[in-house]
């Protein structure tokens, strides 16, 4: 039986490098369409030696229509998964205009190449969408049916590509779609091999966390600790990167198996403060990680974090790791990869 094809937009990504071990390990053949934008081609070499082959390639900009189109001919994939885009909030606020070439636009290129390749069934299609579309949430936990209240560019952007893609499915009823809403994905492949290599002064605070450890980074800045939370530092939903690819395995899984679509949110269900994270990687690392409280980051959120029953319902999904894995699978890649893939 041939192995099914699933194309991974921006598969040479923290996310979708990740997701493309699992798909093997699933019996899957992922194919990377990716231009290198925003990832390092380092990371096929480290794929080869995860997997035992090399990964297939197509190396271009999701934003050529006519030649994604006839990247979709010549592998005929089953599923695809678009990973493709920019994702800083505060980078969005500054360049609103790339963030929408970018998603939405990208968004679109891909949707009408996959609808003028295809005769008959099109591909099922799982998009990489935020949990940050629900920006400052009434309740928590988060449920997918909780207000949509965008507060950045790059969130709306994201939004504005789920309403595209679930009116396209109302629009021709073949089409299978599945959007999947990160809340915030952290940590390694347990070898050490792969692992989150943001370009710059990393945004998002484990990166930031891990630089600090390997010392990069004299310390951490907390941004603020006066928030209603139990330490007063902000709160959110971890989500292992492993657990975050085995999410997408079950959702293209789902797709393949007749379900039509679906919007869900992963998570772990569980908040974490950023001063327990800092507690965690002290305890990874095995020293503590020097830190200044600093004024609150505009826009940030006090506390949020999701409701996942619905994936575990729909998917059969929940998330297996925990801080402590994320924090130690995290440390290994950093330690073993000082500067990321630039070596
Ligand atoms: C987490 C917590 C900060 C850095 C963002 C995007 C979201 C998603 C994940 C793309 C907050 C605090 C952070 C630092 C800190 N990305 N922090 N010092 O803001 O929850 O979500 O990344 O999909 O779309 O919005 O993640 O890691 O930036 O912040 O104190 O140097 O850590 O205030 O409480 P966030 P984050």
């Amino acid at each position: 039986m041939p192995q099914q094809s699933i194309l991974l937009t921006g598969g040479a990504g923290y996310i979708g490098s990740h997701t493309f071990v699992a798909l093997r390990e699933a019996g899957l053949e992922p194919v990377i369409l990716d231009n290198f934008a925003n990832s390092h081609p380092a990371v096929l070499d480290r794929l080869h030696k995860l997997t035992g082959k090399p990964p297939l390639l197509e190396k271009g900009d999701v934003l050529d229509t006519p030649w994604v189109e006839s990247v979709l001919k010549r592998h005929a994939p089953a599923g695809v998964v678009h990973f493709a885009g920019l994702k800083a909030v505060g980078e969005s606020v500054a360049q609103p205009l790339r963030y929408y070439r970018q998603n939405v636009a990208g968004a679109l290129s891909l949707a009408e190449a996959i609808q003028n390749a295809s005769n008959g069934t099109p591909p099922a299609l799982v998009f990489s969408s935020t949990a940050t579309v629900y920006g400052d949430p009434d309740n928590v936990p988060v449920r997918e049916d909780a207000p949509l209240r965008p507060s950045s560019p790059y969130a709306q952007t994201k939004l504005d590509v789920e309403n595209m893609l679930l009116a396209a499915q109302v629009a021709q009823p073949a089409w299978r779609v599945g959007i999947l809403r990160y809340f915030n994905p952290v940590g390694a492949h347990p070898s050490g091999l792969i692992g989150e290599d943001p370009s710059g002064i990393p945004n998002n605070l484990m990166p930031f966390v891990s630089q600090v450890a390997v010392g990069l980074r004299p310390h951490l800045s907390v941004f603020g600790n006066d928030y209603p939370t139990r330490d007063g530092t902000g709160v959110r939903d971890y989500i292992h990167v492993q657990d975050l690819a085995l999410g997408h395995v079950a959702a293209l899984k789902a797709l393949l198996g007749g379900n039509q679509g679906f919007t869900l949110n992963l998570g772990s269900g569980r908040g974490s403060s950023v001063l327990e994270i800092v507690d965690a990687f002290g305890k990874a690392c095995g020293k503590p990680v020097p830190y200044q409280v600093v004024a609150r980051r505009p826009g940030d959120v006090a506390e949020y974090y999701a409701d996942p029953s619905k994936a575990n319902e729909v998917l059969g999904w929940q998330t297996r790791l925990g801080i402590e894995e994320m924090c130690a699978d995290s440390w290994r890649w950093q330690s073993r990869n000082p500067r990321g893939y630039a070596g």
